[in-house]
């Protein structure tokens, strides 16, 4: 993919983080997902006082994605608050390889993007 695609990617995933709801981890996170068609689809996390009922940014952005009856992806970036990089965690690595398949995920801090497939994050995985 293009280097200005991928930091165009990087910077909406920026801007959605700082919609993020994190009162209890106050660690931020965005996610922005590319289709096919060259749409992006933006997400961030969305904690909630009953832990579990918590939204993960990758996953509100894939969910956002598909009720707007996208079927196609291309690439998710995912950031953080926490000057690190931020790998999507084990549920949405599961649930982006069952709706979007083995796309790039690319990965930023403030100094680097780094990209993976989502294959390599997520081997063996489990499918039906
Ligand atoms: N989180 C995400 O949004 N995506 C990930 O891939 C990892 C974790 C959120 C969940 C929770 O709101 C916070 O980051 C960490 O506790």
């Amino acid at each position: 993919m293009k280097n200005e695609l991928i930091e165009k990617l990087v910077r909406e995933a920026e801007k959605s983080m700082k919609n993020s709801l994190a009162p209890y981890s106050k660690f931020k996170v965005g996610a922005a997902l590319l289709t096919k068609k060259g749409n992006i689809y933006t997400g961030c996390n969305i904690e909630n006082p009953s832990l579990m009922l918590s939204a993960c940014a990758e996953k509100t952005a894939l969910l956002k994605a598909l009720s707007e009856d996208e079927r196609s992806f291309r690439a998710v970036a995912v950031v953080s608050s926490a000057g690190k990089h931020c790998y999507p965690c084990g549920s949405c690595r599961q649930m982006l390889l069952e709706f979007a398949g083995d796309i790039d995920v690319y990965t930023a801090n403030a100094n680097e993007i780094k990209r993976y497939s989502l294959k390599e994050l997520l081997p063996f995985a489990f499918s039906v």
